[in-house]
Formats: C-alpha cells, sequence, structure tokens
C-alpha cells in the first residue's frame, strides 16, 4: 500500500508542475478541451472555490519543499485581495477562499499580510451570525434566514483567528453554528438537509427546501461529506463528542451507501438510479472526514475509517483519475448539482484538492489547513 501511494503522490508531483506551467497566475475552476483556460479572476473573482487550487499547491509545497508550489500559490493569494476590497460578492464560503490562501500562507511562512487577510476574512464571517437562529447565514441578498451544511467547512477560520487574537467571540460562534447544524441539518438516520430556512427576526423554521441534490428530503453527497468532515473538524477544535458523535453518524450513512456503488458516491443518494451522475468530490471529501475521524478514535475504530477512507480513494484513484500530464486536472467526474447539464461529470477543482489532501493525509504529509 504505502509504494502504491508513493506512486500516486509522484504522479500528483509531476503532473502538478505540468499545470504549474501552464496555469501561472490564473485561477482554475474546471477544464475546458482539457486545460484550464479559464480564468477565475476573469469570471468571479469572489467564486467560493477560488482558494483550492491554492491550497493544493500549499499542500503539496508542504510536502515537497517545490518552490514553485509555493510562488503559484502566491498568486492566488495576491489576486484575492481585490475581493476583499469589492466585499460585496464573498459570503460564507471566505473560510474556504481563505483558509487555503492567507492562512496556510501565514501557517507555513509566516507571512505577517497573510494574517491580515485572514483576520479580515474571519472577521466578515463572524459578522453574518444571526443571533435569533443561532446560525451564519448563507449566501447573500434575500436569504437572510439561510443555514447551509457546506458552511460548517468555513467556521475552521474562525476557531483560528479565536486562536490567533486570543478572543473567544470566534469559537462561540462557530460553535453556536455546529449546535444549530447538528440540529436542523443532521436527519436522525444520519442522512442530511442541504439547507433550512428560518425567519431571520425570530429564529423559526420554515422550511426545508431541496438543494443542489435531485429535491426536497433527498440526500445530495457532497452535502454529506460537508457533515461528515464538518463535525469531525468542529470536534478537533472543541475536544466536544457531540460533534464526534454526528461525524460518525453521517460518516455511516455515508459509507453505507457508498458500498452499493464501489466506494465512489452518486450525485444523491436518494436519486432514482438511472441515470447514473457520479460526484466524485464528495467521494473525496468524504474520505478527508473519515481519516479526520480515524485519528479521533482508537483502534480497533480508527481502522475501520481509514479502511473505508483507502478504500474510496483507491476507487478514484483506479476508476477516476486522469493522468496525463499534458491535460489539466486530475479528478474526473464531479457534479456540481444534481441534473446540472453543464456541470455533470466534469473535473472541478476542489476535487483534486481533497483527492490530494487525502493521499497526502495517508502518508502523514498532510499539512492541517482546517
Ligand atoms: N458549497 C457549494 C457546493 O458544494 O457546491
Amino acid at each position: 500500500m504505502e509504494q502504491k501511494l508513493q506512486e500516486i503522490l509522484q504522479r500528483i508531483d509531476r503532473k502538478l508542475q505540468a499545470e504549474c506551467g501552464r496555469v501561472g497566475e490564473k485561477i482554475p475552476y474546471t477544464t475546458q478541451n482539457g486545460r484550464y483556460e479559464t480564468d477565475m479572476r476573469d469570471v468571479n473573482l469572489s467564486w467560493w472555490t477560488n482558494g483550492f487550487w491554492a491550497g493544493m499547491l500549499w499542500q503539496m509545497y508542504s510536502a515537497t519543499g517545490r518552490d514553485l508550489y509555493r510562488k503559484t500559490a502566491e498568486y492566488s493569494e495576491k489576486a484575492m485581495d481585490e475581493a476583499l476590497k469589492r466585499f460585496e460578492g464573498l459570503h460564507h464560503d471566505v473560510g474556504f477562499q481563505f483558509l487555503h490562501t492567507a492562512v496556510a500562507d501565514y501557517r507555513l511562512t509566516g507571512n505577517k499580510e497573510s494574517r491580515v487577510r485572514a483576520l479580515h476574512a474571519a472577521t466578515l464571517l463572524a459578522g453574518r451570525f444571526n443571533t435569533a437562529c443561532e446560525f451564519i447565514r448563507a449566501w447573500n441578498l434575500d436569504k437572510t434566514g439561510w443555514m447551509i451544511v457546506d458552511c460548517l467547512m468555513n467556521i475552521p477560520l474562525l476557531y483560528w483567528a479565536g486562536r490567533e487574537l486570543q478572543d473567544p467571540r470566534f469559537a462561540d460562534i462557530a460553535d453556536l453554528h455546529a449546535h444549530t447544524a447538528m440540529k436542523l441539518l443532521v436527519r436522525e438516520d444520519g442522512s442530511c438537509n442541504h439547507i433550512a430556512i428560518c425567519d431571520p427576526a425570530t429564529g423559526e423554521l420554515l422550511e426545508i427546501p431541496g438543494g443542489q441534490g435531485y429535491g426536497p428530503g433527498s440526500s445530495w453527497s457532497r452535502g454529506q461529506a460537508w457533515a461528515i468532515y464538518g463535525f469531525a473538524l468542529a470536534y478537533r477544535h472543541t475536544g466536544k463528542k457531540e460533534y464526534l458523535d454526528t461525524a460518525k453518524n453521517t460518516a455511516h450513512y455515508f459509507i453505507a451507501n457508498t458500498a452499493l456503488t464501489g466506494f465512489v458516491s452518486v450525485c444523491d443518494f436518494r436519486a432514482p438510479r438511472e441515470p447514473v451522475y457520479w460526484d466524485t468530490t464528495a467521494t473525496a471529501c468524504a474520505a478527508c472526514g473519515l481519516l479526520e475521524i480515524a485519528g479521533a478514535v482508537p483502534e480497533p475504530e480508527k481502522a475501520l475509517y481509514r479502511e473505508a477512507a483507502v478504500k474510496m480513494l483507491t476507487a478514484l484513484e483506479e476508476r477516476h483519475c486522469d493522468w496525463d500530464e499534458e491535460r489539466d486536472s486530475i479528478l474526473q467526474d464531479g457534479t456540481e448539482a444534481y441534473g446540472k447539464e453543464d456541470g455533470t461529470h466534469i473535473p472541478i477543482i476542489y476535487g483534486d484538492y481533497f483527492f490530494v489532501e487525502g493521499i497526502l493525509r495517508l502518508l502523514e504529509k498532510g499539512f492541517m489547513i482546517w
């Protein structure tokens, strides 16, 4: 196994060096004709995924020490200063955007400008807290009372800022949010809602609509992965057992469902069996969450979570990876949202990020970005 993982890492390293040469200062999202032609700086500088390319490169910088990765990651971070200045396009996803750029840079290099960028982003995230609903509101404009499961992955930015500033407000907000997410988004059987809508003035629960999955009451696999990893991280930062138990509960549901499809997740576990829409990004993220849980539990439980993660990452590597160094992107068959015509079975940058993080975690070369 160790040798196979080393070989995968060598392939990742060769492919990402080639990609860095082609991408230069661009921020990639998906490919056109096998290449990262589109630059997200032109499309939407505030787009939620704009940190993942840099995050993956910081992971590789930490694992290999190659300067090319550091230099290329810095381009994204500097470009995103303008997004902070513009302010309006940013929302709950500043964690994804700034943990993977500024916080990663600060942690690995001690860059003080990066620290300030990340504190700006954390302050913005904390400012989105709704006291009646006890959650961080999702998105912008009229969605004042919305909370979504994805946001669990953003709150580690608050835990970081709270420690950095020795200020308990940040962790308190993160903790209240995680607690409400447990109450409103996690169902008894371990499956998850994507969205909950509350009255923003009173906190009363109004509606649980469908989100990026098949429909209301269905089971969007990437949302499930956000819950697994998000609650496991909430446990890492707080030591509260209820978060670990929730991470395990959501993980068991994910493992049981992916076991039926060769350890790669379909986009929605409660959609009709045909047509089959894979979402490899959910599998890669869930595998990282399982490895986080494995790190928090004793043997023999530890081995079970690790084995499930290995099965998932191996299945992705064997069936869904493109190792051609002339083509950009590694993990194929990601799906943005159920049934989205131009967003189904495409490579998406966060799929690559979580795949790389998962492989590095298995090799004990991972860098804790969260
Ligand atoms: N955070 C949005 C998504 O997972 O597509």
